[in-house]
């Protein structure tokens, strides 16, 4: 197959940061996504819903003219929050919450320290129907951090939805077998994203013949026999997985450093590079469940109306690009060539 339409996708998990970063990261999400769940790690975090319409409002003003990309908003929970902000965030329109945590990533360090006192924030959740967003690593210092998903598996996640049966949990950028299987074994509430690093890529390609630091996320990529398996979940089509890219911006001088951040800035590409990677798969039918229905089903709002059109032609993916703030940042993929390309958007 040369060509290809879909239903126009959401992206289901993304950063888009603060201020005038949103001049360079909302336009190129827009460009080809219906929606997308904007995580909610700022500097502060976004920790309420009065927090979250500001932050909405940002990022509507940084919309290319005549966009209808649309924002879908997060709280970030901390220890500090409750039952009473969770109704609220519901009221709002808030369809969901992200669980770091504290110290798993990028901007953490204000988030839950102790899950287990999350309870009645959990019951709210599931009152108001909803989704728990999990960041699904564990943080002590003692577990390696090429264990830390299997083991927060382990400790927390099966706890968590054996104790509430009835919550709508996505388990954000898996990168494990053990993962995949867990999702595939829990119930329908439970489903994941999956990145297209995760999918592309192994730690040989953060590790061999030099440290890649454009290529260092967290969860940090894993050994390739877990790549191989998220490749063939998501071959498989089960609505249990879909698309999110976790495209998280850092200047270049912040991943070119001693002490590196996690991030791929992955927007500018991510739908042409899950494309290909279905291409390989042999599994384009099954794109379009991926990128554009079993997210919007399993968040319960409605599928796009638009659509959009790739073509099987390479192009080449910028060495850089400048931020609004004049300085570069490295694009995940960086000067690589991608085989599929947007011809045309119907939206
Ligand atoms: O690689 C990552 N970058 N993983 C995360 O969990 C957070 C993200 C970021 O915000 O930079
Ligand atoms: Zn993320």
């Amino acid at each position: 197959m040369n060509e290809i339409t879909i239903t126009l996708p959401d992206d289901l998990h993304l950063h888009f940061r603060d201020d005038d970063m949103l001049g360079e990261t909302v336009p190129a999400t827009a460009r080809c996504f219906g929606r997308a769940i904007v995580m909610p790690n700022t500097v502060p975090p976004v920790r309420n819903a009065a927090e979250a319409q500001r932050y909405k409002e940002r990022i509507l003003a940084a919309r290319p003219a005549g966009s209808n990309f649309e924002p879908l908003m997060t709280l970030y929970l901390t220890d500090r929050t409750t039952a009473a902000d969770i109704a609220e965030a519901a009221k709002a329109g808030i369809k969901a919450v992200k669980l770091y945590p504290a110290g798993a990533t990028t901007n953490s360090d204000a988030a839950v320290t102790n899950i287990d006192a999350l309870g009645p924030v959990l019951e709210a959740l599931e009152a108001n129907n909803m989704l728990l967003l999990v960041h699904g690593e564990v943080t002590d210092a003692h577990i390696d951090i090429f264990d830390r998903e299997k083991e927060f598996i382990d400790q927390r996640l099966g706890p968590i939805t054996q104790r509430y049966p009835n919550l709508k949990l996505v388990f954000e950028h898996i990168t494990t077998k053990d993962a995949a299987d867990f999702v595939l074994s829990a119930g329908a509430n439970i489903a994941a994203t999956i990145t297209p690093q995760h999918l592309l890529l192994n730690r040989n390609d953060l590790l061999v013949g030099g440290v890649r630091p454009h290529n260092f996320c967290l969860p940090v990529l894993k050994r390739n026999t877990h790549q191989q398996a998220l490749r063939e979940v998501v071959a498989t089509g089960s609505n249990k997985f879909f698309l999110g890219t976790d495209s998280a911006p850092h200047e270049q001088s912040k991943k070119e450093n001693a002490c590196g951040c996690a991030g791929c800035y992955s927007a500018w590409a991510a739908l042409e590079l899950y494309t290909q990677i279905f291409d390989d798969l042999g599994a384009l039918d099954k794109l379009e469940g991926f990128a554009s229905f079993h997210g919007a089903d399993f968040y319960g709002i409605p599928r796009n109306k638009g659509s959009v059109t790739l073509i099987k032609e390479s192009w080449t993916l910028p060495e850089s690009i400048t931020l609004p703030n004049g300085r570069p940042i490295i694009p995940f993929m960086a000067g690589s060539e991608v085989e599929w390309k947007i011809k045309s958007i119907n939206n």
